[in-house]
């Protein structure tokens, strides 16, 4: 091909391959392979996407080589001129994109974001009317036997979060994670008929355990939140309400979620990871129009985060500048319109779908409709070319590792151009591959959760349609075969 016809995309990651091969060519061939891997897979994964080329380029330079501990101006090392200068510029995008007043673009995580929002809520909540009442202006200045007092008092507050089989996530006061360990949670359900949270319940919850904080947000619940009820509630018992919107920010960002769900003006605190459907590079961010908690949120570094990544920092810049664009917004909006249409399909051909429908980015399927566990259903796609994951549905009677759903996103493919006909074809191949998978039977004669057989010309007719649809669809097509 003429040099000047091949594209400025294909050239970099091209020639960045060159390189990378030029010290351990073993990690060239293993980049080459996952592009090629994510080309030939039909990726349904809800908390995935693909980022533009620039987001991607804006991650692998010598910003990675800067430590910058601190905040812009204020930095606990010298040579910070251009971190500075890449932080305030995603910062100052940020608050535009989502009309907040303040915003820290530091965490490595939507874990880390959420850990920098708890301790920012502690130390508000806790640590500085504790200091206060001790005539005291840091932890440093406190007695032995005070700073006990105020260690013991941190591990004394109590959280409300969603549930985790009602589609809640790990990091919302559940033991296994560190918040579970800190605080003393209880969990909110949904509606057993509705599968929809019920407000009234939430409310008589928060009554009767009087939590510090209430968390709202989800993995995998298909439904709006009304932020605007939640903050009712929270100011109702006087807790301070933090949403976790990780998985549904595209939609905050791209104005789908307005008015009650938009979070941005309703929490006292908001997290969010920036790579699911932000289409950002993998990180987090805390925002939060509450000026009480600017200056707690802005010491997560070193609190409980390492030295930020300017070069992530960076690749977050590229990505809300993208994100504030029109075509962003279309983006946002087909990303919802194809989820629907995806649930529709999957519905008229049999499968039942968790509340019935969806009005966000994802699908909840309960399996159970084609006699399948989660598990089985999950490795039956993945055998005819289609990546989801297994997920409990409210009330799960299989538990966390079989599972009795799948959770279905449409972020990833609407970012390569799918549309409403292709979600139509998809649920074609998900009905018919769940249809054609049968559980298999235990040696004691038992039905397997996890063993199954699929019907092999089945799995290879919707391989071929998966091959098709990613033909049409092709991802990264910018960048060729670097
Ligand atoms: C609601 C929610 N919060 C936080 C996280 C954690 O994000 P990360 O994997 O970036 O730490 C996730 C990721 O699955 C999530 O769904």
């Amino acid at each position: 091909m003429d040099e000047k016809t091949i594209s400025s995309e294909s050239k970099a990651f091209s020639y960045g391959l060159n390189v990378i091969e030029g010290s351990e060519p073993l990690v060239a061939e293993y980049i080459r392979g996952e592009l090629g891997n994510q080309r030939s897979q039909l990726k349904l994964i809800a908390s995935e996407n693909y980022a533009s080329p620039a987001v991607l380029l804006a991650m692998g330079n010598w910003f990675s080589d800067k430590y910058a501990e601190g905040t812009p101006g204020h930095r606990f090392y010298a040579g910070c001129e251009f971190v500075d200068k890449v932080e305030t510029l995603a910062c100052e995008h940020a608050k535009e994109l989502f009309g907040a007043h303040h915003v820290y673009v530091q965490p490595h995580s939507g874990i880390d974001a959420n850990l920098v929002a708890f301790w920012s809520l502690l130390a508000y909540r806790v640590e500085v009317p504790f200091l206060e009442s001790h005539a005291s202006k840091h932890v440093n200045d406190l007695t032995d036997e005070d700073w006990a007092t105020l260690r013991k008092a941190f591990g004394e507050q109590r959280m409300i979060g969603m549930s985790l089989d009602a589609g809640g996530h790990l990091t919302h006061g559940f033991r296994p994670n560190i918040s579970g360990k800190l605080f003393d949670q209880r969990s909110y359900g949904v509606d057993s008929e509705t599968e929809r949270l019920d407000y009234d319940a939430i409310r008589n919850l928060a009554e009767e355990f009087r939590p510090l904080v209430i968390v709202a947000g989800y993995s995998a619940h298909p439904r709006k939140v009304n932020f605007a009820k939640m903050r009712e509630i929270a100011d109702s018992v006087d807790a301070s309400l933090m949403v976790d919107m990780a998985h549904f920010a595209g939609l905050v960002a791209g104005k789908v979620f307005t008015g009650d769900f938009d979070p941005i003006p309703h929490a006292h605190i908001v997290t969010s990871t920036t790579h699911k459907s932000l289409r950002g590079p993998r990180g987090g961010i805390v925002l939060s129009n509450d000026s009480d908690l600017a200056e707690h949120i802005d010491k997560g570094c070193p609190m409980v985060l390492g030295g930020p990544l300017a070069n992530v920092m960076a690749a977050k810049a590229v990505a809300f500048a993208e994100a504030k664009t029109e075509s962003f917004r279309s983006y946002a909006q087909q990303v919802v319109e194809n989820a629907n249409a995806l649930a529709e399909g999957i519905e008229k051909r049999g499968g039942r779908l968790v509340t019935g429908g969806t009005d966000n980015h994802l699908v909840l399927v309960d399996v159970r409709s084609f006699g399948l566990t989660g598990r089985q259903a999950e490795s039956a796609l993945e055998d005819s070319g289609v990546i989801v994951n297994r997920n409990s549905v409210p009330f799960d009677p299989n538990g966390a590792w079989y599972t009795s759903g799948i959770r279905l996103g449409t972020p990833a493919l609407t970012s390569v151009g799918m549309d409403c006909d292709d979600m139509d074809d998809i649920a074609e191949i998900i009905c018919s591959t769940l249809e054609a998978t049968e559980p298999s039977t235990t040696t004691s004669g038992e039905l397997s959760k996890a063993k199954f057989n699929l019907s092999d010309v089945i799995r290879s007719d919707n391989r071929t349609r998966c091959a098709e649809l990613l033909d049409q669809n092709p991802l990264y097509p910018e960048v060729g075969m670097p």
